[in-house]
């Protein structure tokens, strides 16, 4: 992994070779203004089909909108749907895409997932560019080429794996975004540091309110260390068979949680932030990690800031959702559990007694713990 670090403002190119795709992530102040010239040097030329949703565009795409075609889909989870995705088709013959066509992805998750997706389809497939527009983006979905739909039997059931071209992740258009989804980036953010990287968790142990007021620097920082981890994850096991599985730690119960509110009252990181404590007391039940441990961790992720209480959300459903993963995936649950800060293990080892033990915990914590504003 090579990461070039120069003095902000500045720009760092994070590589990500694979067997068959080779791209390159951009982290820096202005990078999604001057998207032009990084296409051109990408290799990538006209027509490009912008896909994005009407409040991204308002907030941070009045450039794009006078260079580019644009196609919006609707907000929320509910546009991560076969619907939208035929939609998207209709448009993209409309305007007679071609093979040599490019799509790109202006938007958080759901942008990515969707128009990653429909890129993957195609003509068999056609290039995208992703250009995250929220942290969890920035961090996490833009990078590694796992692009998908919701089916209503689960969630990203139907999907493919499509690299993208090259990834523009700028710290600027992130400061239009809201201060919830603002911190549910940062929970998934914290993850790398309790999987692989004890520095940046002790970052957000010292430099929490820097990393809370979106200090640019720091938030430049953050980003390019967490692409440059999921960067290196994904060059080892690009299809998810072994080591990638890390980057699922919090992810267990986190979408049960998720599930168990249908995706309306828990945003996707907030509910990473719940898995995470989840996992680190399934950890220490297991004798896997210490306590001073866990408190911190538990620590790290109350002073991001208050997760969503969780009243009203059943044990059951949790428990429910997480069976039914299990049922409709891998046939096993698969934990990851950590053994220390910047060191986890992934288990099917885990009774599910325990589990429910656990989860009955955090929804009683959550009705006031973790409320810390
Ligand atoms: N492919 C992957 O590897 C991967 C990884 C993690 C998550 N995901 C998926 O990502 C999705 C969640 O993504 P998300 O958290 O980015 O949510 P999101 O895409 O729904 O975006 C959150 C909200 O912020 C708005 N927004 C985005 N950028 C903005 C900006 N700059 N200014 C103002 N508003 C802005 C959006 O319109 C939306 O309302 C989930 O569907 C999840 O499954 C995919
Ligand atoms: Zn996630």
């Amino acid at each position: 992994m090579t990461v070039a670090t120069v003095a902000f403002p500045s720009m760092q190119s994070i590589p990500v070779r694979l067997n068959h795709s080779s791209y390159d992530i951009l982290v820096g102040a202005g990078v999604a203004v001057e998207v032009e010239k990084h296409l051109s040097q990408a290799g990538l030329c006209e027509p490009f089909l912008v896909i994005s949703q009407p409040r991204i565009l308002n907030a941070v795409g009045k450039g794009l909108k006078k260079k580019f075609a644009v196609e919006s889909i609707p907000d929320g989870e509910r546009a991560k749907s076969l619907t939208t995705v035929s939609r998207l088709l209709d448009r993209m013959v409309k305007l007679n895409l071609t093979r040599q066509s490019t799509v790109i992805a202006f938007g958080g998750g759901v942008v990515g997932d969707v128009a990653g997706f429909v890129a993957s389809i195609y003509m068999r497939g056609i290039s995208v560019v992703q250009i995250p527009t929220t942290l969890l983006a920035q961090v996490d979905s833009s990078i590694g080429g796992k692009t998908g739909v919701n089916h209503r039997a689960a969630k990203n059931l139907i999907g493919t794996f499509h690299q993208p071209r090259l990834v523009l992740s700028d710290p600027l258009v992130l400061e239009t975004l809201p201060d919830r989804e603002y911190a549910s980036g940062l929970y998934e953010a914290l993850k790398y540091g309790v999987i692989r990287d004890p520095a940046l968790f002790e970052e957000f142990e010292r430099n929490t309110s820097m990393l809370r007021n979106r200090d640019p620097e720091a938030v430049e920082r953050l980003v390019a260390r967490c692409a440059a981890i999921k960067a290196d994850v994904v060059m080892s096991d690009e299809k998810e068979s072994g080591l990638r599985r890390i980057l699922n730690f919090g992810h267990t119960v986190g979408h049960g949680l998720e599930a168990a509110a249908r995706y309306q009252r828990i945003k996707h990181g907030e509910a990473v932030g719940y898995g995470m404590v989840a996992a680190a007391r399934i950890g220490r039940a297991l004798d896997k990690i210490e306590n001073h441990d866990v408190r911190r961790i538990e620590n790290a992720i109350a002073s991001i800031g208050r997760l969503p209480l969780l009243n009203g959300v059943r044990s059951k459903d949790v428990l429910g959702a997480i069976q039914h993963d299990k049922k409709v995936r891998d046939g096993a649950i698969h934990f990851v559990l950590p053994r220390a800060i910047g060191q986890v293990e992934v288990t099917p080892d885990v009774p599910f007694e325990m589990v429910r033990e656990v989860v009955k915990g955090i929804l009683n914590d959550g009705k006031r713990l973790f409320r810390t504003g």
